[in-house]
This record gives C-alpha cells, structure tokens and sequence, in this order.
C-alpha cells in the first residue's frame, strides 16, 4: 500500500534516524518543513520533502493520494504511562475529594486502588477486555499512537494475570503497539497491611514466574511512596523483576520524596515516573542515567498536587516525557493533547518541548525509539493529521477543542 500526503502545510517533528530522545536544549527544537508531502509505503515513511521539489507525475502511482491543504502532520503521541484496564469509575471518591478529602486519606480507608482492585477482580475477563478496547479506541481519536499499560488493579495471582491477559488480548487486537507492565505492587491488599513481606514474598514467589512464564509482561513497576512501597521494598521487587528479565518502569516521588528516583536509576529503570518531588539530589541522579523522567501533568491536575519542575529538569540539560497516567482515581482521561496543554501552562514548558516529551521521548520511555516517534525515514508513519488550524501551538492553546482530523498508525 503506497499513500502520498501532499500540500502539507507544515510537517513537524523531523529528526534523524539514531536519534535515541531529546534532551535539554534539544527538546525546545522541532524541524520541520513549510509546504511538504509526505510517501507512505507499507506502513512505513518512505520519503518526504518540499512541494517544489515533487514530480506531480509520480502521484498516479499512489494508492492514495491525499491533498491536506491547510493541514499539518506531526508525529502521533507515544502514552508511556497508563492503567487504562480497569472495572469501574470512581467518580464516588472524587466528589469526596471535592468536598475536602485527601487521596491518600481515601486510600487508607479502602478506597483508591483497593477499591479498584474489589470491582476488577469481581468482573470477567470478557468484559473487562470490552471496557479497555472501548477506551483504547477513544485515545486512538486523541492521537495515541502507541502505548504501555500497566496490571496493578489485581492485587491477588489471579487476578493481576487476568489484568495481563486482557493487555496481551489488547495487543493483539489493536494496530498499537503496546508495553505491558506488571504492576502488582501498586497497593498493599488490606490482609497485608500489617505483613508486607508476605504480599512481597506473593509477588515474588507466586505471581512473577506465572507472569513470566506466559510471556505476560514487558516491564516491572512498584509504586514507590510513603503509605505504598518503600525504596527497600521497591528494590526487592525490581531485583526479582531482573531475575525474569523484566525492566523497571515506576512510579516514583509523586506525593513524597520517597527515594524512588534514586533506586530507579540503581536498577537502570527505563523511566522514573511522576516526579511532583524533585530536587537537586533526584536532579543529580537522574543527570548520571539513561533513565528517563516520565511526568504525569494531568494526575497532579486532578487531585490537586503541586506541578512537576519539568522547566527546572529540562534546564539542568535532562529529558523529559509526558504521558497521561490514564486511570479511574487520579487521571480520568487519556487526551494527550491535554496533557500538552497543562505542561505549557501549569509546567511552563513551550508547545515544542511538550510534543517531543509526547512523541520521541514517550517513544523512548517505552523503547520504542527506533520504530516511531518523529518523521524519519524507516519509521512506521504514526501520524496526526490536523484539522485546518493557524499553527502547531494552536494545539495546546486552544484546549478541549480536537484538532486532529485523522490518526494514522503503522500508516493506516
Ligand atoms: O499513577 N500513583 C499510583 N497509581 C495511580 C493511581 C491509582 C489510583 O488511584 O487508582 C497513579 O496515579
Ligand atoms: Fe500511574
């Protein structure tokens, strides 16, 4: 299947092959041509350039020609970071938060992700795989070109496998391409309150070969927090993850300076997410890694946290990506362009650094930084196509307005 995109009015996002993530100074470029076309050939980009330079003639041999006057291409978004596999809604809690209850409050008291992990393991496999697809569709519209989604609303073997099987289902169904990240560190199950070695040693011992065993998952994930998993405990479940050759991805220093950044790095995490806390030690730690911090702008939105110092990590030279955290407690939505939105007003960062944390550095939190990210030659043409609107930075100005017209993923 060959398809040409021509008359583009800006084609955004172009960088060369190699190009592992964007960091520092680098993040507030992205090249770009005025008046392009762009060929698409098995999925693939094939070759792109300026309208001056095409042979109008070759245009026959498409099999689809699309004139996008007035219209731009950037590169789709990469969601690094989502729970988008879970039951039920809680809008119950966040009316409980509006009135004045903190989410950690809630959380101790059986809400939260206990509450989520009640209503996943009550509801079948079937319908949960419904619920998701239903939801990976919508952020598909939004432009998600690719994605990792995380277990951790199980808490018991059976039911963090169920949440894995349901993403492997995912991952057949779907044109994305997408991580599975074993989570089941996510909450210490109320029986285990008091004995977290025992829930660890489960983990451990019952549910990681399982996991492994089936091919379940791609990356290992704790949620390293005070009132969750401490550094220690993190460290025992990343260093049996590594046993099973899983990667670390985790949630770290979102509500406190928990040493998740620091033991993240130790373990060669490929991201460190959320990141409220950061200050010059984290900063230090993560300037010596390959690890990559991964904020989450719209958790912090939604239940009211202080925003991530992405201004202060992109001028000490570090990259950054964004992804949405998409889950039913503290980010209810997957619109990346929202994302981008918040992270020019509430993170001060420009509507160029927001797309490349969205884009190559998302793909980069995933490992995906070879195969899509940014208009190169080679990649799979993960692409948005925008409606008729004056400029990119339109995009995250004009927020809750959709301004993509059509998403391609893997050229289709
Ligand atoms: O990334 N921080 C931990 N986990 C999720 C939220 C879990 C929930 O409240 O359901 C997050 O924000
Ligand atoms: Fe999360």
């Amino acid at each position: 299947m060959k398809t040409i995109l021509f008359n583009i009015k800006t084609l955004a996002g172009i960088l060369d092959a190699g190009t592992m993530k964007l960091s520092g100074t680098a993040m507030a470029k992205m090249e770009s041509i005025e008046d392009a076309w762009l060929w698409i050939e098995d999925g693939r980009i094939h070759s792109f350039g300026k309208m001056k330079e095409l042979d109008m003639q070759i245009i026959e041999e498409f099999d689809l020609q699309m004139n996008v006057e007035g219209q731009s291409v950037i590169p789709a978004f990469n969601d690094s970071h989502t729970h988008l596999v879970y039951a039920a809604s809680r809008e119950s809690e966040f009316v409980d938060r509006v009135k004045g209850l903190p989410y950690e409050e809630i959380a101790k008291k059986g809400g939260g992700i206990l509450n989520s992990a009640k209503r996943l393991q009550e509801t079948s496999e079937e319908e949960l795989f419904d619920l998701a697809l239903e939801r990976l569709r919508l952020v598909e519209n939004l432009g998600t070109a690719n994605i990792e989604i995380k277990s951790g609303y199980g808490l018991t073997t059976d039911a963090e496998l169920k949440m894995l099987r349901v993403i492997r289902k995912l991952k057949e169904s779907s044109r994305q391409t997408i991580k599975a990240t074993f989570l089941a560190a996510h909450a210490y199950p109320m029986e285990y309150k008091q004995n977290h070695q025992a829930y660890i040693q489960l983990i451990i011992k019952d549910m990681l070969p399982k996991v492994a065993d089936e091919g379940l998952a791609d990356y290992i994930d704790a949620f390293c927090e005070d009132g969750f998993f401490s550094a220690d405990e993190t460290e025992q479940i990343l260093d049996a993850g590594a046993k099973y050759g899983l990667k670390a991805k985790i949630h770290a220093n979102q509500l406190h300076y928990s040493g998740g950044i620091q033991v993240g790095v130790k373990h060669n995490a490929v991201s460190v997410d959320h990141l409220e806390c950061v200050g010059e030690e984290e900063l230090n730690c993560l300037l010596t890694s390959n690890t990559i911090g991964t904020l989450l702008p719209s958790a912090a939105f939604f239940i009211n946290l202080p925003y991530q110092p992405a201004r202060k990590m992109i001028d000490a030279g570090l990259a950054i990506a964004l992804a949405s955290d998409y889950n039913p407690g503290t980010s209810p939505s997957g619109n990346m362009a929202f994302v981008c939105s918040l992270a020019c007003t509430q993170l001060k960062i420009t509507p160029e650094e927001a797309y490349n944390a969205c884009t190559i550095n998302g793909a980069y939190a995933m490992e995906l930084q070879n195969e899509t990210g940014s208009i190169t030659v080679g990649k799979y043409a993960d692409l948005i196509l925008t409606k008729k609107i004056p400029s990119l930075a339109y995009i995250p100005y004009s927020f809750t307005e959709n301004c993509i017209d059509q998403v391609f993923i893997k050229g289709m």
